[in-house]
């Protein structure tokens, strides 16, 4: 029997809700056909907006959505995206399947799709192929009330009121995709850009994000910092699982055996080893915590579905997904006094994706039902949380980590929250809870279960839910509970 410990009088740090935010690119179908069908779409839509998917993220509780890349926003120029659609410029998208990009979203309908789900905005600019000046454009369209070439040109286009941008990222993937540069070159391009991300709007004060590490690049992390310090509010983290040992071989969606399994999990899990690093060097170059870490992609990455265009990084999304992201999100909770902001890749059709669309259909994935359990978690507080746990371990893969793993935190009512997922592909467990200094009355709670290999698709759309949990026994202080192999449980404890 595992122990677990829930102190609801450690309150240890808020949970901000962008922990929970997602990632749009222009990429394969994420955009167009699982997000904007155009409003002539057959496809029921609220200015162009599919009304189904937009519901569905509503209910998940999106709270902020990052747009327009990805390696696209380092090619992206938004003065081809407004305007009258018929005179938009087109474009190749050369990162993504060479396919024709028409621009019919752009600046108005993100902000307009964010308008409709009610969440928060990130926009990212463009550092690779953008100019300064191109980017303080931007800034002043989207954001300035006054009299200006910028907000003209933005009340000519219909929007009289300026809108309100939350983050702004100041390029992507700069080591790689969004110019191949070093480290030192970056931040001091950073310091430029930025110097013209104008706060054009008072009451809209910009959070700066800076381009972060690739995974454990810690020497891009300590350049960066040293020369950004407080110019910036974030510093953008890009952590993948890919299962596979090469990137041409990275293992399929849905055919995998235990092993891979469990390679998987524990390649998802060294992403706190990662935060947690790159947190001292921040801590090392900045004691004072300016900069907080943003984690703006994380995510499983598999072989595209067979037959489906390489360049549109299509994946189908399993148990497994929902496991990863349980594991992450819990880890994410844990280290909410520095994790502003993370972001899930992407929201519809790419990669792992919260949700799939086949023409007029739409699946919720098991990584959709995760994210919609964790919805309590947003902005409540952290509270002190300990689970005992053997390691699953895999002499082949050399694989090994915690088979539970939780986290706890309290809303202002005093309700605690607790997310606990068992990784175990096969091995129930057994806990006793106790909450400490705390006269339980209730205890609700739900879980997502079943095989590593359970998934939704168009023929069975709903296979994987969650469900109400009753295997639970309350006491006065705690319960005792059985964890089955390969689940997400949520308690609701009063
Ligand atoms: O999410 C897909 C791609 O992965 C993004 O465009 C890029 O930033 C990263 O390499």
């Amino acid at each position: 029997m595992e122990k677990y410990l829930i102190n609801p009088n450690q309150k240890i740090s808020k949970i901000n809700k962008d922990i929970y935010g997602h990632f749009s690119e222009h990429l394969g179908r994420c955009i167009y056909d699982g997000i904007y069908v155009g409003e002539n779409s057959k496809i029921p839509n609220v200015n162009g907006m599919r009304c189904d998917v937009v519901n569905a993220l509503k209910e998940m509780g999106l709270p902020v959505l990052r747009w327009p890349g990805g390696c696209f926003a380092d090619e992206y120029h938004w003065k081809d995206g407004i305007g009258p659609k018929e005179s938009r410029k087109k474009m190749v998208n050369t990162h993504w399947g060479g396919i024709v990009e028409d621009n019919s979203f752009g600046t108005h309908e993100y902000f307009e799709l964010c308008r409709q789900i009610g969440c928060d905005t990130y926009i990212n600019g463009n550092v690779g192929s953008g100019s300064v000046q191109e980017m303080n454009e931007w800034v002043e369209y989207m954001t300035f009330d006054g009299v200006s070439p910028m907000a003209q040109l933005r009340k000519q286009n219909g929007h009289e009121k300026p809108w309100n941008v939350k983050y702004f990222g100041v390029g992507n993937e700069s080591w790689g995709c969004g110019g191949n540069m070093d480290p030192e070159y970056y931040g001091c391009l950073y310091k430029r850009y930025n110097t013209y991300v104008r706060d054009y709007n008072p009451e809209n004060k910009i959070q700066r994000i800076a381009c972060g590490p690739n995974g454990d690049d810690y020497h891009w992390t300590e350049q960066v910092m040293t020369k950004v310090k407080h110019k910036a509010q974030g510093i953008a983290l890009h952590y993948y699982t890919v299962p596979g040992d090469t990137w041409a071989h990275k293992g399929s969606a849905t055919v995998f055996d235990v092993k891979e399994y469990n390679k998987t999990i524990a390649k998802a899990y060294r992403i706190e080893e990662i935060i947690k690093n790159h947190l001292a060097v921040m801590d090392c170059v900045n004691p004072q915590k300016w900069v907080n870490l943003v984690v703006d992609e994380w995510g499983t990455w598999y072989d595209v579905e067979p037959g489906t265009n390489p360049g549109f990084l299509y994946q189908q999304n399993t148990m497994r997904d929902a496991i990863v992201a349980a594991l992450t999100l819990n880890i994410f909770n844990k280290h909410s006094d520095r994790i502003i902001m993370a972001n899930i890749a992407q929201t519809v059709n790419v990669l792992q994706s919260v949700i799939l669309t086949d023409g007029d259909k739409m699946i919720l994935t098991p990584t959709y039902h995760v994210f919609k359990m964790f919805k309590d978690h947003q902005e409540n507080t952290l509270v002190g949380s300990y689970i005992t746990t053997s390691d699953i371990e895999s002499r082949e893969t050399k694989a090994k980590f915690p088979q539970l793993i939780e986290s706890a935190s309290v809303d202002e009512n005093g309700v605690i929250y607790s997310t606990l997922a068992n990784t175990s592909a096969s091995k129930a467990t057994k806990i006793k809870c106790q909450v400490a200094d705390t006269k339980i009355k209730s205890i609700k709670a739900e879980i997502i279960t079943g095989d590593i290999h359970d998934k939704n698709d168009f023929v069975n759309s709903d296979f994987v839910k969650t469900v109400e949990f009753t295997n639970f026994k309350k006491s006065s202080d705690g319960f005792t509970a059985t964890i089955p192999p390969c689940s997400v449980v949520k308690f609701v404890i009063e």
